[in-house]
């Protein structure tokens, strides 16, 4: 596995939309297992695929629940529920802050590494990480979304 280097705001790759990825083939595994490793030597708790200048629809999640490591291939978020505002970061935003809207649950369709198709539902922290990164592959960030920006170098 490899630390991979993350693109930061303003590079044009964050402004794509992704490509659908369709077969995950062993190329694709490894690309995931680095994409992780990224993610946990950045302390982040979600990386998407353009974020590490890929322009396909993958993202890697560990928001430290039950799931553990989440990989999602070509997601899609089939229903919504209610609504909420927090506070969001994102590693290729460093040191930026803002208060996000976004669905409270939320259920996504998603295939796994081994062209499972799966389904998941989800609240809380983990259905807003999921929403950050699918935004990614839509080439949003959530500072193109957030009401309210700060910096500092710590969420709050
Ligand atoms: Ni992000």
């Amino acid at each position: 596995m490899a630390v991979l280097e993350i693109v930061k705001a303003g590079n044009p790759v964050l402004k794509q939309k992704a490509e659908p990825i369709g077969k995950v083939d062993s190329r694709l595994r490894k690309l995931l297992n680095d994409m992780a490793e990224t993610m946990y030597s950045a302390d982040g708790v979600g990386l998407a695929a353009p974020q590490v200048a890929k322009s396909i629809r993958c993202v890697v999640i560990d928001v430290g629940d039950d799931n553990g490591l989440l990989e999602l291939i070509d997601p899609v978020i089939t229903e919504r529920e209610g609504s909420e505002i927090d506070s969001e970061g994102c590693l290729s935003v460093p040191n930026v802050f803002g208060d996000v809207e976004r669905s409270a649950k939320v259920v996504v369709e998603y295939t796994n590494r081994w062209n499972k198709r799966k389904r998941l539902a989800a609240g809380g922290l983990l259905a807003r990480c999921i929403q950050h990164e699918l935004d990614h592959l839509e080439g949003t960030l959530f500072i193109d979304v957030a009401k309210s920006l700060r910096n500092g170098d710590k969420k709050q």
